[in-house]
């Protein structure tokens, strides 16, 4: 088995001139010497209407953190900025397709929210009551987010692609009593319509009491009856001050319903305390983040990503958020490069499957705008293989700008694993584990296995941003922390260690393939056939064999403008031979022009493989159109 030497990319020293950067040893020995102490002098930067009797208590699987305490995220989200003289700093610029642009300064927002807060309060809106939010990546989406968190209610936000089913599942298991959404959404250059399908979802959803809608288009669309509100009008109407409800700690901030990559989805439930810590600690410590900073994060709102490091944790540090609604390659692939000129974002986050994409593309479209802005990037959402590493670090940071590659999930609620800034980097490895989180890789008893062996990625202790429960099913909650032996919590990643301590991810648990007995991630396939000059994009399944378990079957897309041969097909297998040694080569390989993804741009390899073997795909509400 012949593997290409590991490269390591050393952080070019200017990061420090335009960073706050903290360094990881120190700052992981201060947690280790007393995680307590560490957790309470993060927490204390914050406001907190009544002091915590303890930072946490462990009662496994259950962990409540800052017992006792009263918050309201949206305090610290705003009055703490509006009131220290940062009323006037942009809290969000919006920038919406055919140039279109709205600004908000974070004393705008301020007032907004509390309208809302107010709007949603006369409609008999109560502190725990859950409000379902159905809508595009538009300010008014954060605004409502904020609402519900001013008044204690729960916020479960549904991505606005979701079609009727899904979002009548998400509505019914949260019971939301109010649906905030819009008439429709933009998209390339048209509109998608939302009212319709939020009809349909409503029509057997008995919690629901109202429906606020956003009328964007012109002329108006027609509101039913007096189910049907506007949000226009609510908002104008409500009164001005609205005072933060003070909740508890372990109260529910929010539920979100996971991609479901593994069948049904779960409704995720957040709690206003740890949360907070954990999402103010890792934007200020991970991606450090400072009010000056235009920081622009691609994932939708609607996702975790998009909640933790796209809303609450730019606002808990006082940044400025860059929201678009633009796709990568309307009207053309430049768009976000130029955007990224426009607004001079620093640091700016997204998903490997837009790094690809943006390969396939072609460099000459970065090349036309000026990144100088840029200082810091990162990914999310599944391993950054080496090749989009590097096109990443040389195209876009122009190898001056360190890459996190950060490994979490909803679940988490923040992020787990990073190289954090300052650290040597290591492209195909998340990094360690960040300073608090204490995680490792072990064997399937939850064993310590030598660096090199594949394992499963394993959390012992308990982070403040953990999630809370699973909505109304503490079975599934207690799933988590049952791995292995001692109880840890699994993650359902495979990955592998090696002796620095660094952490690579090899794909889903779920996602593995057993060839001939032996242990093969779909994710090192997938990275070696992209590490091909050929190749833009790649999947593999485990396909049923009767002498060997599974074969390896690989679904190809190909770079613009290659060739379908069959040479390039034996070309392909042997370069994952020399890659990754014979196991790991395909037995069959198609070229394909789509690969069926989540809306998040998960591969939904389960697809593939129903449609490999002639089989029902399962649930799959989670696939982008
Ligand atoms: C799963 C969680 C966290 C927001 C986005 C997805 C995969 C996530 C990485 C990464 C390798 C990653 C894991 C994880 N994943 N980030 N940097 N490297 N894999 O949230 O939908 O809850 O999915 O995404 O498999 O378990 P999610």
């Amino acid at each position: 088995m012949q593997k290409p030497e590991q490269k390591v990319y050393y952080p070019d020293p200017c990061y420090r001139e335009s960073a706050l950067i903290h360094d990881y040893n120190e700052l992981y020995h201060e947690f280790e010497k007393d995680p307590d102490a560490f957790w309470r002098r993060i927490a204390s930067d914050l406001l907190w209407f009544k002091p915590w009797d303890k930072v946490r208590v462990w009662e496994h699987p259950h962990a409540s953190w800052f017992t006792g305490a009263e918050l309201n995220i949206t305090y610290n989200c705003l009055e703490r900025h509006v009131n220290n003289d940062r009323r006037n700093k942009v809290a969000i610029f919006w920038a919406g397709e055919n140039g279109r642009e709205r600004i908000f300064t974070y004393y705008q927002l301020y007032k907004d929210v509390m309208r809302m807060g107010n709007a949603l309060k006369s409609l008999g809106v109560q502190k725990g009551d859950r409000v379902c939010i159905y809508l595009p990546g538009i300010p008014e989406l954060v605004v409502s987010m904020l609402a519900c968190a001013r008044i204690g209610a729960v916020h479960t936000v549904v991505f606005a692609g979701y079609g009727a089913k899904a979002l009548n599942e998400r509505i019914t298991g949260a019971g939301a009593k109010i649906v905030i959404t819009a008439d429709a959404s933009v998209r390339r250059g048209g509109s998608i319509p939302l009212k319709p399908i939020v009809e349909e979802a409503l029509i057997h959803a008995p919690t629901v009491e109202k429906v606020i809608i956003l009328r964007t288009q012109e002329p108006k669309v027609g509101l039913l009856d007096d189910f049907e509100l506007d949000y226009e009008e609510l908002i104008n109407q409500a009164d001005r001050y609205c005072e933060p409800v003070h909740v508890n700690s372990e109260d529910p901030l929010f539920i979100l319903y996971t991609s479901g990559t593994t069948g049904a989805p779960k409704g995720i439930v957040h709690a206003a305390g740890g949360y907070m810590v954990g999402a103010y600690y890792t934007t200020k410590y991970v991606l450090t983040l400072r009010e000056n900073d235009v920081y622009w994060c691609t994932a939708d709102p609607g996702w975790i990503t998009g909640h933790t490091y796209g809303i609450y944790g730019p606002l808990l540090v006082g940044g400025t958020i860059f929201l678009s609604e633009y796709t990568p390659d309307y009207p053309d692939a430049g768009i976000w490069w130029k955007l990224v000129e426009d607004y001079g974002v620093t640091i700016f986050y997204t998903a490997p499957t837009a790094i690809r994409m943006f390969m396939r593309m072609g460099e000459e479209w970065p090349q036309k705008y000026d990144l100088s802005s840029l200082r810091l990037l990162g990914s999310v959402g599944e391993p950054l293989n080496p090749e989009a590493f590097e096109w990443f670090y040389k195209y876009i940071g122009k190898e001056k700008c360190p890459i996190l590659d950060t490994w979490w999930q909803t679940e988490t609620g923040m992020h787990m694993v990073t190289t954090m800034v300052g650290l040597p980097m290591k492209p195909g490895f998340a990094g360690k584990p960040i300073p608090g989180v204490v995680a490792t890789v072990v064997d399937e008893l939850g064993e310590p296995i030598p660096p090199g062996t594949t394992g499963y990625l394993a959390i012992k202790e308990p982070w403040p941003s953990m999630m809370k429960g699973v909505y109304q099913n503490d079975e599934r909650y207690r799933q988590y922390w049952s791995f292995g032996k001692y109880g840890y919590y699994s993650s359902n990643d495979l990955a592998v260690m090696d002796e620095e301590g660094y952490i690579m991810l090899l794909g889903r648990s779920d996602d593995i393939i057993i060839v001939a007995g032996h242990n093969v991630g779909t994710a090192e396939i997938e990275s070696a056939l992209v590490s091909h000059s050929a190749v833009a994009e790649a999947a593999a399944i485990g396909k049923p064999d009767p002498l060997k378990g599974n074969i390896i079957k690989a679904f190809v897309i190909l770079r613009n403008g290659v060739e379908q041969t069959p040479k390039l097909i034996h070309d392909l297998k042997y370069h994952v031979r020399i890659m990754l040694g014979p196991i790991s080569v395909p037995a069959e390989l198609d070229f394909v022009d789509n690969l069926p993804k989540t809306r998040s741009g998960k591969i939904m390899r389960r697809v593939l493989k129903a449609k490999e073997m002639g089989m029902d795909p399962g649930d799959i509400s989670t696939l982008d159109e």
